[in-house]
């Protein structure tokens, strides 16, 4: 039995929006804190997949969300791809040796990596109940590639930008190479049991028109048609953050089922430019959730009456904060559900 956020995805519409919350399994959990602390980080969480699994369920448990995300990263791809990976505490991701020292031809690929986390949506599908959506998720090309080439996390994803201007030959390359292991890795989630999965485009939103049509729009169809290809059933969720007004062309031109809005949207604008019946997913600031308050509960209303006769999926417009209390998701809930 499909549960309704599922359902939702495949265009239906539901009098009670069926919410999840990028980030949900996550450091504002004490469970999740607990449980990584055990564990000695957060790589060390992903490639268990028994504490992979404990974590994805864990939101589920306390919150009842209607989704589960598969607890993993997107820069679990350019591991696998052979790139060394590192989560320092505290100080985010660090991939070495960067792709401006190195070339791709220089790693040494270990799909391998892939295995424990379709282990994780195995294990993940048989503990929740039919009717909560399991799904999966991979980063998109130009978001990960900017990892890739500067290593870490940038401000201005300059060094990914630089190489777009000055060598796109090789950035194509580069997208080409994520965009076969990424194919290969969200079948395999699929297969495991991923109902849906999403599209992270995290760094959309950085690139001048032109570039968005060659690094956000074409590679990210490129997934999608082969996805739809192999799982033509399996709905596929765009999420261009920081897209603006390029939105009504991702949606039109990637063959998404569904597009995920960040905050900086304006619902009601985004309702009158996207194809009728698209489903969306989104997009309440993650620092009102944080901030909690009066205001709170307003702009959840707010969100859902601008999307009212269009199938949608309540979500954050970006990842919950790790210092967002527990009790403002409860009340971000409760506005949700009534
Ligand atoms: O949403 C979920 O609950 C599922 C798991 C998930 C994580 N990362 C776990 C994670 C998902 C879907 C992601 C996606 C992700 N990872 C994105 C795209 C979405 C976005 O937030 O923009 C990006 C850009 C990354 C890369 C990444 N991973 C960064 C930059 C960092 C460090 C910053 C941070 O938030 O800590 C991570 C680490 C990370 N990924 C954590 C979690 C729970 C925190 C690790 C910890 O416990 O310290």
């Amino acid at each position: 039995m499909p549960g309704p956020l599922l359902e939702t995805l495949n265009g239906q519409i539901h009098d009670i929006a069926p919410v999840w919350l990028m980030r949900q399994a996550g450091r504002y959990l004490p469970e999740y804190r607990e449980l990584r602390a055990e564990k000695g980080g957060f790589l060390e969480l992903v490639y268990d997949s028994e504490a992979a699994t404990e974590v994805t369920v864990q939101p589920i448990r306390r919150f009842g969300f209607d989704g589960a995300i598969l607890f993993s990263d997107i820069l679990i791809v350019p591991h696998a791809m052979g790139q060394g990976l590192a989560f320092m505490a505290g100080e985010g991701p660090k991939l070495s040796p960067t792709l401006l020292e190195a070339k791709l031809d220089d790693f040494t690929s270990a799909h391998e990596r892939f295995d424990p986390v379709y282990e994780t949506v195995r294990r993940t599908r048989v503990q929740i109940s039919d009717d909560v959506t399991m799904l999966g998720f991979a980063g998109s090309p130009w978001t990960v590639a900017t990892y890739m080439i500067a290593g870490e996390g940038s401000k201005d994803q300059g060094p990914a930008r630089l190489l777009a201007y000055r060598d796109p030959a090789r950035l194509e390359a580069i997208c080409e190479a994520i965009i076969t292991v990424t194919i290969e890795y969200l079948r395999g989630q699929i297969d495991a049991g991923a109902e849906a999965i999403q599209l992270f485009d995290s760094w959309a939103g950085s690139l001048a028109p032109d570039e968005f049509e060659r690094w956000v729009i074409a590679p990210n169809a490129k997934i999608t048609a082969a996805i739809k290809q192999s799982h033509p059933d399996v709905p596929v969720i765009g999420f261009p953050k920081g897209a603006g007004a390029k939105l009504p062309a991702y949606a039109r031109e990637t063959g998404v089922d569904a597009v995920g809005l960040d905050e900086s949207l304006d619902p009601a604008w985004a309702n009158s430019v996207l194809p009728e019946g698209m489903p969306v997913q989104g997009n309440l600031d993650p620092l009102l959730v944080e901030a909690g308050g009066p205001a709170l509960p307003v702009r959840v209303k707010e969100v859902l009456e601008a999307f009212e006769g269009r199938p949608h999926v309540f979500n954050l417009g970006h990842g919950i904060g790790q210092f967002t209390p527990i009790e403002h998701v409860e009340q971000l809930l409760k506005a949700v559900r009534g």
